[in-house]
């Protein structure tokens, strides 16, 4: 059997988030979070579910842990609860907050993985919703101080921290379209989110710089990406595909990079009365040097014009499979966008900080034959690892995710996990693809 290396070094992970996996929500003294808030109202999460109890990682962390040197896991992503450090956004850290991450930490520093932190995976603290929330110029400068809180507790131990988990999906998603919390519908404080949230982003950059750890660590952000494709071969489909860029994926990478956001945006939101609360020295802000680029990539999109629309383009009819999530089972994708953001952004050094399949093969005599994930996930891998022989610096990989978990408006029926999760007695079983990614990161290699 032919195998395609990865580079010498390339890390292998997992990733998780904070609401999805560790439930405790009301131990000791975490604040509420908007996603709290938003599972209480009916009809917003389809099962009716919420993250109460979710894995009870806050409890199993150990266990977890030892279940990740299992599979020979050399990085972990997990997210850290704002309202378990600042229950109240801001204000006196939350000491028993602070250990739980300290503790987990030091747990997976005792089985040689590599801790990466997210500040950011959606869960604000309600108190800060309630006064404005990512609509509120405020919230950002929030932000820098949990994250100068938190780099100052476990900096000297974590030294790769990510600022924000898909922003486009905390605008859009959160405030455009109201599907996940804080559940707002409105274009004008969509516009606002979109801005805050990226100053946030420089911000905390900035404040880990000015940080006494900031010097040995590594800071950057994590953009949701999805590769998008003309659906044919017209001069104007191949401009719809630009616009789709713009709006997704130029328009949150941009402006980290230097670029600003791209005018097709910028003139979209004058347009609908709603312009970007741009200030005089954001952008400087907002392009602070990082040092890496997160990807998280699931599928493709393809796109034709819509000329009747306000944005220029559409969706084309799926022509692939689609999977339980309702988007196409693509994945040639990974390596199409991996080769697309190293040939816009001249070659960043990229860690893919999510990337699986859902799939809700269910446990049958002890096991979990999810060969859709398994071959999804070989196919991936194959096209990330031929787009760094074409030169894309990709360092490291995190599948999503370590657990099947709470999958936000989706509740618990969407299962992502290499591991399964019992939600009766919250069990773990190692699904077929684990077995799979332990081999893969046993070799450095994947089948060709
Ligand atoms: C991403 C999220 C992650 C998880 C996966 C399936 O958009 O970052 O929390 O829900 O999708």
């Amino acid at each position: 059997m032919t195998k395609l290396a990865f580079p010498d070094g390339f890390e292998w992970g997992a990733a998780t988030a904070a609401y999805q996996i560790e439930g405790a929500v009301r131990e000791d003294g975490r604040g509420v979070s908007i996603w709290d808030v938003f599972c209480q109202q009916p009809g917003k999460v389809l099962t009716g579910e919420s993250g109460d109890v979710a894995c009870d990682h806050y409890h199993r962390y150990a266990d977890d842990v030892a279940l990740m040197a299992d599979l020979g896991l050399q990085t972990y992503r997990f997210s850290i609860a704002w309202p378990r450090i600042l229950p109240f956004g801001a204000g006196e850290p939350n000491p028993k907050g602070l250990d739980f991450y300290s503790r987990l930490v030091d747990a997976l520093l005792e089985r040689g993985i590599r801790p990466c932190a997210t500040l950011y995976h959606w869960d604000l603290p309600q108190a800060l919703q309630d006064r404005g929330g990512w609509a509120d110029r405020d919230t950002a400068k929030r932000f820098a101080e949990y994250g100068a809180v938190v780099y100052e507790h476990l900096g000297d131990r974590v030294k790769r921290w990510i600022t924000h988990n898909e922003a486009i999906v905390t605008v859009e998603l959160g405030h455009r379209v109201g599907l996940l919390a804080p559940g707002i519908r409105d274009l004008r404080i969509a516009g606002r989110a979109l801005h805050h949230v990226l100053l946030s982003h420089g911000l905390a950059v900035r404040a880990f710089r000015e940080s006494r750890v900031g010097a040995e660590g590594e800071i950057g952000i994590t953009h949701a990406n999805t590769s998008f494709e003309p659906a044919d071969e017209r001069p104007e489909t191949a401009a719809a595909t630009e616009l789709a860029r713009d709006f997704r994926t130029r328009a949150y990478h941009g402006p980290v990079f230097g670029r600003g956001y791209p005018k097709s945006v910028l003139d979209f939101y004058a347009a609908q009365g709603c312009p970007l609360p741009i200030e005089e020295g954001d952008l400087e802000v907002i392009a602070a040097p990082t040092e890496f680029l997160g990807v998280n990539l699931y599928s493709r999109q393809r796109i034709l014009p819509d000329p009747e629309s306000s944005v220029g383009f559409e969706h084309a009819e799926p022509t692939l499979p689609l999977l339980d999530m309702g988007y196409e089972a693509a994945p040639h994708s990974l390596g199409d966008f991996i080769r697309w953001v190293t040939a816009e952004y001249d070659r960043p050094k990229i860690y893919v900080t999510e990337n699986g399949v859902c799939d809700a093969t269910p446990l049958k005599d002890g096991a979990v034959d999810d060969t859709l994930r398994l071959d999804l996930l070989r196919g991936f891998l194959k096209g990330l690892a031929e787009a760094i022989q074409d030169g894309a610096d990709v360092r490291a990989y995190y599948v999503w995710s370590l657990l099947d978990n709470f999958e936000w408006a989706f509740g618990y029926a969407k299962r992502f996990g290499i591991v399964w999760t019992d939600y009766e007695t919250l069990a773990r079983i190692p699904k077929r693809s684990a077995a799979f990614y332990a081999d893969v990161i046993r070799d450095n290699a994947v089948e060709a």
